[in-house]
């Protein structure tokens, strides 16, 4: 009938597709996640959802971030965030493996449940788990009056506004950007230093317009993901920081271009994975502009030494011609670029689902919420 077709067209706003929507959403979604959570007087953050005197919050000895899918991912990148601001021992896992493997509840350790349409069965069954166990658990969530929201206590909410992509974006970098809001505040009630909180307040309040400005750049990726489309195969190279980002951005790309993709730490590459670098073999390195450039920059060499084809997506200058095609993206701070790292891998999947005509915002065999086992 008609009228399904007029309504999705008007929410589609004139938009190709949801995914292209939602991508272009994400600086106004940032925005509300970070609206009125940066304490610029005590250069800290400010989180209405959790309830927690400092003295609480100093408590905890261990978080440890669960979820599935691309919320997984995202935990990955936020375990790192807390442990680089906060000091604190942090990782995350897969709820379907947390519920199944008879975990150690561990009484001093934060548990973080992480979840768009907070109705995943996986990770509403280790929150009722955890709370089964007395462990304290905080929802990371999109959709208010879920399942997993009400289950949590208290939590974080991202308000990034309904997701219809199966494909996540926009709530994939709410959640990173919600981490480093949790991540400034464990900190700055330890030893992050007033200088640092700062450093991070005006960093994340930058995050918008910097977002703005990569979303701006669709047309540069779009021509470079379509020089790569005969690809059946690719690597996404990172380490430490660029190690989250190389995951999620193949998820992303497995998921609607149906290419099949494989994230590898930079270093592992020499311990099996090198083997395969040919000419038709390309590799998405994820660059960092840190301290650890130089390694990286040893990684592209190795692989460019075999014959792979290098995409890099980095903040930093590279050497000219070490990599075939450059995604440049912009910095704020070291700590918070891995969330913006993130998104041109976003328009690079796009781009290559677009080209290869894939179905965006609905691949095959996948639901944009699994709410079964
Ligand atoms: C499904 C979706 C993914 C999502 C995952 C977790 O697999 O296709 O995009 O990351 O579920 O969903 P959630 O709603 O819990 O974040």
């Amino acid at each position: 009938t008609a009228m399904p077709v007029e309504a999705s067209a008007y929410e589609l706003d004139g938009h190709p597709d949801f995914m292209h929507k939602e991508i272009r959403e994400q600086p106004e979604a940032v925005r509300r996640a970070l609206r009125g959570r940066l304490d610029e007087r005590f250069n800290t953050a400010h989180l209405g959802g959790l309830r927690m005197e400092p003295r609480r919050l100093r408590e905890f000895s261990r978080v440890k971030f669960l979820g599935c899918g691309s919320a997984y991912y995202a935990g990955q990148l936020g375990a790192n965030l807390v442990e680089e601001l906060a000091r604190i021992p942090a990782d995350a896992e897969p709820a379907s493996e947390f519920r199944y493997r008879n975990p150690v509840v561990d009484p001093h350790a934060l548990y973080v449940a992480i979840s768009q349409s907070g109705e995943t069965a996986d990770t509403l069954a280790a929150v009722q788990e955890l709370r089964r166990k007395g462990g304290e658990v905080i929802g990371v969530v999109n959709a208010v009056g879920s399942a997993i929201a009400r289950e949590c206590e208290q939590g974080i909410f991202l308000h990034a506004g309904p997701e219809v992509s199966v494909a996540s974006t926009k709530a994939v970098t709410s959640m990173n950007v919600s981490f480093a809001l949790l991540a400034t505040l464990l900190g700055r009630v330890r030893d992050l230093s007033t200088a640092d909180g700062k450093r991070l307040v005006s960093g994340l309040r930058a995050l918008p317009d910097r977002i703005a400005e990569l979303v701006a750049m669709d047309e540069r990726i779009a021509a470079v993901a379509n020089r790569f489309a005969e690809a059946s195969h690719m690597f996404f190279i990172g380490r430490v920081r660029g190690w989250p980002v190389a995951r999620e951005g193949a998820q992303k790309l497995k998921e609607i271009s149906y290419i099949h993709a494989e994230a590898y730490q930079a270093a592992e590459l020499k311990h099996g994975p090198l083997a395969l670098i040919d000419r038709g073999m390309p590799s998405v390195v994820v660059v960092p502009d840190d301290e650890l450039l130089a390694k990286n920059i040893g990684t592209m060499e190795q692989i460019k030494a075999r014959g792979g084809p290098i995409i890099a997506i980095t903040g930093a200058r590279l050497p000219d011609g070490l990599a075939d095609a450059v995604l440049p993206v912009p910095s704020v701070e070291p700590e918070l670029d891995p969330i913006l790292l993130g998104i041109p891998l976003q328009q690079f999947a796009y781009h290559l689902a677009k080209v290869l005509g894939r179905d965006i915002d609905k691949p095959r065999n996948l639901a944009k919420s699994v709410t079964v086992e």
